[in-house]
């Protein structure tokens, strides 16, 4: 990134500590998503090894960990930049899990995992960065793990990072749909080739 993006990036953190002290990040929580999230997990579950360990890079406030009550997990890391976030994360207290203050642009995991997800979160990441922080992530997935990955609509510019990429090959996507006809999430599993 030049030195205009860094100015921006620096200030879209500032913009999401804005928006969750406000609370505005809660409706992630109702009902209208809950869909997407169990896609994630019932994913997880289906493509991923069992009692898996789980990296949620740009977690929020650890809404994915909230929907796992059906999944056994060994260990859950959520990290995101946003140090409200995580803060709210934390005051959660999720069994297994931890939840770190961190830009994915820098974050190298001090460990391996069975499952990494995007979460709606790849795409605020800088277009000079993606290949980048993809690459980095896919060096801390086991063999046998798997990288989910949710985009909200089309996903346009995103995509391509997973469907056209060598180290990867897909075993299932799907369109995860509600009531309203431009609330859809399109929802990827991956494996390393
Ligand atoms: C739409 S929210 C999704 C939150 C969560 N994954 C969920 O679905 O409940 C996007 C999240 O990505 C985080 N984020 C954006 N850019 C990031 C970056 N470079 N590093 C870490 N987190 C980032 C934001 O702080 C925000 O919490």
């Amino acid at each position: 990134m030049n030195l205009i993006d860094k100015f921006h990036h620096w200030r879209r953190k500032l913009r999401w500590n804005k928006q969750y002290k406000s609370g505005r990040w809660e409706s992630l929580q109702s009902e209208k998503e809950i869909g997407r999230y169990h896609q994630i997990v019932s994913y997880i579950d289906e493509f991923g090894p069992k009692n898996p360990s789980i990296l949620d890079i740009g977690c929020g406030d650890g809404v994915l960990n909230l929907r796992m009550d059906n999944l056994d997990y060994s260990y859950f890391l959520g990290v995101d930049f946003s140090k409200v976030s995580i803060e709210k994360a934390k005051k959660k207290n999720f069994p297994k899990s931890e939840f770190i203050a961190a830009d994915a642009i820098h974050f190298s995991p001090g460990r391996s995992f069975d499952a990494i997800v995007f979460n709606e979160a790849f795409y605020y990441i800088h277009d000079s960065e993606k290949q980048n922080v993809l690459d980095r992530m896919l060096e801390y997935l086991n063999e046998e793990g798997v990288m989910i990955i949710s985009i909200y609509r089309e996903g346009t510019g995103c995509w391509e990072y997973f469907k056209e990429n060598p180290k990867l090959r897909e075993l299932a996507f799907t369109k995860v749909t509600t009531d309203e006809e431009l609330r859809y999430w399109k929802i990827g599993v991956y494996k390393k080739t």
